[in-house]
């Protein structure tokens, strides 16, 4: 039987995206998720979504956005990419006016844009400061349409296991197909998933493209993200031989507020329409990043901002605490562009922006780093493609606010279109590999069969809090070569335990591909700051690259 369906792991923007696009081409889809649409992690996003659609006036273009994207990302993010990227951008804002999305609108009727970190012109859309809902919504409404015409079958309440790869034998017979790696390569045929509800276990046939999300479960308590986003998904891929990249890199927003369990985001947007970080000092409100950075002051890359606000934090001359000053900004501003922001602070923290400046921190927010994938968001394995947030390559070493959302969408339909193009192809390496007598699994299913019992139990709460201490302990805002060796070798003795399952290793695997390459970079670029190399090398001017052989993990490089 040949292909007939492709599976999308995750239901986020990026999976949503590319469910439609296959959708469109009349391929039908499997759209698997633990959670359904409404509750994923981009319902999240807050402050908008980037696209140089020039409506405010100021010459925007999208080689602007190119450049600001590549500034922000500190030279390593795949400039073919970004280039790609950023000239589809205003189409994918126009497409998604179309949808309905209530973006904000000019007093022309234009879409409105704002200001966002990093970037000099106002180049973000937005609906309020509710975005990713408002994306969300349209999407959503959207693939109705498919789920209705029977092209797409919605999997909530499953979990991805892990991935169903071809053995030797066919990984020989394969391959012209492309991918992201180089020299040999394995086959992707399908997906092992979990109905959370029943615990039935059910092998699915087809490509996949991965789009789970950031490794937010890795840090619980310090995040901004869902922790239903484990990590177990990128955990269960890397230790199944698939390349990451950029695993170093790690986004701390500046300005979120502790709540039960998380971090509260306070939308970027806040900065955008006007507010300003300070610190007090000598008994006087310090503004300083406008100080330090005259030009775009709080509205700086998240990276710097995170970093001067850990700096002032520990200035013996200051008290210590970093407030966000909202109290200037127009009543226009609050009952049009932040009422959100302001309902959801209210409601959460019982502070009113409006009157008080909020006590702020910076709380990790996003994963730079992830699947390596190439322009066409192919991995190194061919059949199996990656999307969204839990890929690697548009944002380098830091990204901007309002790529993700971005980022997620072009993903989604780039990864479906490459699958379209590439379908005759795939059909013919599925077939090889049928003949082979592999989708009876007489021959590979005991390599790829998920596992016993004990080895599909999720993490055990105390494990995860354990590697969630060590990784917050060395992939802070300001790192050194000491605690990543001291992180590595705490690492190293859980995996010398021998009463870890499959998925407790495999966590505790990416945890050190995540310290490893943090330690291998010895310098200081965007989010990866080294107290110890505190300069840029350029030496250094690419991206990491993790994967494992066996039990052992190869850290890369491949420049820029
Ligand atoms: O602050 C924010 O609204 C976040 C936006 C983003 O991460 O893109």
């Amino acid at each position: 039987m040949p292909y007939e369906t492709v599976n999308i792991i995750g239901a986020g923007l990026a999976g949503l995206a590319a469910a439609v696009t296959l959708a469109e081409a009349d391929v039908s889809v499997n759209l698997v998720s633990v959670q359904p649409s409404e509750r994923a992690q981009s319902v999240l996003a807050a402050g908008g979504i980037n696209g140089a659609l020039n409506t405010m006036g100021e010459d925007d273009c999208p080689e602007n956005h190119f450049a600001d994207t590549i500034r922000a990302g500190c030279g390593i993010a795949d400039p073919e990419a970004v280039r790609a990227l950023t000239e589809h951008a205003p189409q994918i804002l126009r497409w998604l006016d179309r949808l309905g999305v209530p973006f904000n609108r000019t007093d022309s009727g234009a879409i409105m844009q704002r200001n966002f970190g990093g970037q000099k012109k106002k180049r973000t859309a937005y609906a309020k400061s509710s975005t990713g809902k408002m994306l969300m919504t349209a999407l959503i409404d959207e693939v109705r349409k498919y789920e209705a015409a029977g092209l797409v079958k919605r999997c909530s309440h499953h979990e991805f296991l892990s991935l169903l790869m071809a053995d030797d034998g066919e990984q020989k017979a394969r391959s012209t197909l492309p991918t992201a790696g180089d020299g040999e390569q394995m086959l992707v045929c399908g997906a092992w998933i979990r109905d959370t509800h029943s615990g039935e276990i059910i092998r699915l046939n087809g490509p996949v493209i991965l789009a789970f999300g950031g490794m937010n479960g890795m840090f619980p308590g310090i995040t901004t993200g869902t922790t239903a986003n484990t990590g177990d998904g990128a955990a269960a891929v890397f230790a199944q031989g698939i390349r990451f990249s950029s695993l170093e890199m790690i986004q701390y927003h500046p300005t979120t507020m502790g709540i039960a369990g998380k971090r509260c985001l306070v939308s970027e947007a806040a900065r955008g329409e006007g507010g300003r970080l300070f610190i007090m000092r000598g008994g006087k409100e310090w503004y300083f990043m406008d100080e330090k950075y005259p030009e775009l002051g709080s509205l700086m890359p998240r990276d710097v901002v995170a970093r001067e606000m850990y700096f002032v934090k520990r200035d013996p001359g200051c008290e210590g605490q970093v407030y966000l000053d909202m109290r200037h900004l127009s009543e226009e501003i609050w009952s049009k562009r932040l009422a959100d922001v302001r309902a959801e602070i209210l409601h959460y923290f019982n502070l009113d922006p409006k009157e008080k400046p909020l006590p702020v921190d910076p709380g990790i927010h996003y994963f730079m780093g992830g699947i390596d994938v190439d322009v066409n968001h192919r991995t190194i394995a061919a059949g199996l493609y990656a999307a969204g947030e839990c890929c690697s390559q548009y944002h380098g070493a830091n990204r901007l606010g309002g790529n993700s959302m971005l980022g997620a969408i072009y993903g989604g339909m780039t990864a479906a279109r490459c699958i379209v193009r590439e379908w005759d192809e795939l059909q013919r390496h599925f077939h090889k590999w049928e003949e082979n007598g592999c989708t009876e699994g007489r021959k590979s299913e005991a390599q790829t069969a998920p596992g016993s019992p004990w080895d599909l139990m999720p993490a055990s709460p105390a494990l995860c809090e354990e590697v969630s201490l060590i990784l917050s302990a060395s992939l802070g805002i300001v790192r050194n070569g000491d605690l990543l060796a001291d992180a590595d070798r705490k690492l190293k003795q859980l995996l010398e335990r021998g009463d870890l399952n499959r998925r407790e290793r495999n966590r505790v695997y990416l945890a050190l591909a995540m310290v490893r390459s943090a330690e291998l970079r010895r310098e200081s670029r965007g989010a990866h700051y080294r107290e110890d190399y505190p300069e840029r090398d350029e030496a250094f001017r690419g991206m990491m690259t993790a994967v494992m052989a066996g039990d052992e993990i190869r850290i890369g490089f491949r420049g820029a």
